[in-house]
């Protein structure tokens, strides 16, 4: 275990923001991490944990130690006729264990493919795509908590799963690292295809008995055509999140905007594609120095080269200005902000 010191962060964020961190370790299994944690010289050291910082936005130096969570392993832990229990470490790359999946025709995972990230931030924020969403191939997760070391097992229910959320991004904010993940997948399923646009392709194929594989194959296509690669331009996918608003608020929104999207919500309530209010607001495509919103989908927010934290940052408020003024919505931000 190598505690480096003055650590650039900028390869370690999909936004290539370019800070550093005071202390950085990188961990590969649970024991590492419990001797870690041990330390007495790190006790009052505040502690950020990284996986695949997909889902983050720095906008200073880390004054701490950044943890980067590399613990690897994929293994079919249970199996019978109808279902795999599959348990991956947290450090994971999240797209291998849905080719793994996939590659093994194992359903319930295919929709979240291509989505940046490790297995670990994956219950953190929920992650979904495309009609599904994490929660609903969960079984279970193992973490420890920071402070005292101590192992922990966290089924479905205690994890308060909702839209993008969890207790991880919560109350267990920054208390409790998740080492891995089982999820409960299953042979033999049936793609879920409602979301408008894979219809529309998977009714291109020959055959109308569509795989796990196709449906894979073609939300990696949409995805792959619609969103940047952070590899090429820096971003964190949505940078906020597809707000909930009340039915009566819609229906009148709706008067003044007839072909205003929505999708269906519990508790009388309507989800609004963020993404459209901002292009409403004439900011997809648009370009402030270094920084932007992407020309193909105005909830992702790029940056062009040098940008700093804090650069995006003060293009999201001018945005969520924007969306108040025009839509009385206030956006939230999906992305983490440090
Ligand atoms: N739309 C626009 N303009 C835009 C973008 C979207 O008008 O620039 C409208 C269109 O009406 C479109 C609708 O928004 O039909 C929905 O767009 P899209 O299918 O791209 O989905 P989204 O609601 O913008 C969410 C997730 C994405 C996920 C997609 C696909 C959130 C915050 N984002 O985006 O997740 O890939 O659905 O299911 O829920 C992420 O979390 O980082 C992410 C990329």
């Amino acid at each position: 275990m190598k505690i480096e010191k003055n650590k650039s962060l900028k390869n370690n964020n999909t936004f290539g923001i370019d800070v550093s961190a005071r202390k950085y370790v990188e961990i590969y299994d649970e024991d590492e991490l419990k001797q870690l944690l041990s330390l007495s010289e790190l006790k009052d050291e505040a502690k950020l944990v990284l996986g695949g910082g997909s889902n983050i936005l720095f906008t200073h130096d880390y004054n701490g130690i950044v943890i980067k969570n590399s613990i690897p392993g994929i293994k079919i832990i249970f199996e019978d006729e109808k279902l795999c229990l599959v348990k991956a470490g947290a450090g994971v790359i999240w797209n291998d264990l849905v080719l793994f999946a996939v590659e093994k025709n194992l359903g319930g995972i295919e929709n979240l493919i291509s989505i940046p990230g490790t297995v670990g931030a994956a219950p953190v924020q929920n992650i979904g795509a495309y009609g599904e969403e994490l929660q609903n191939t969960f079984h279970s997760l193992k973490g420890i908590y920071i402070e005292t070391g101590k192992e922990s097992v966290f089924e479905k229910e205690e994890c308060k799963f909702g839209y993008r959320e969890s207790i991880f991004k919560e109350e267990l904010k920054e208390k409790f690292i998740i080492t891995s993940v089982i999820l409960e997948l299953y042979k033999n399923s049936q793609p879920v295809f409602n979301y408008g646009t894979i219809k529309n392709e998977l009714e291109k194929l020959p055959s109308v008995n569509y795989s796990i594989k196709d449906v894979s194959d073609i939300i990696a296509k949409i995805r792959n055509d619609k969103l940047p690669d952070p590899t090429a331009i820096g971003n964190a996918g949505s940078f906020f999140k597809n707000p909930e608003i009340d039915k009566d608020q819609f229906l009148e929104l709706k008067k003044e905007h007839p072909e205003i999207p929505c999708f269906t919500s519990p508790h009388n309530k309507v989800k609004i594609p963020a993404g459209w209010l901002v292009e409403k607001c004439g900011w997809k495509g648009k370009r402030i120095k270094n920084v932007g919103v992407h020309e193909k989908q105005a909830l992702v927010l790029v940056n062009y080269g040098y940008a700093t934290g804090e650069d995006i940052l003060s293009l999201a408020q001018e945005i969520k200005i924007s969306v108040i003024k025009k839509f009385g919505i206030e956006l939230t931000e999906e992305v983490n902000i440090y």
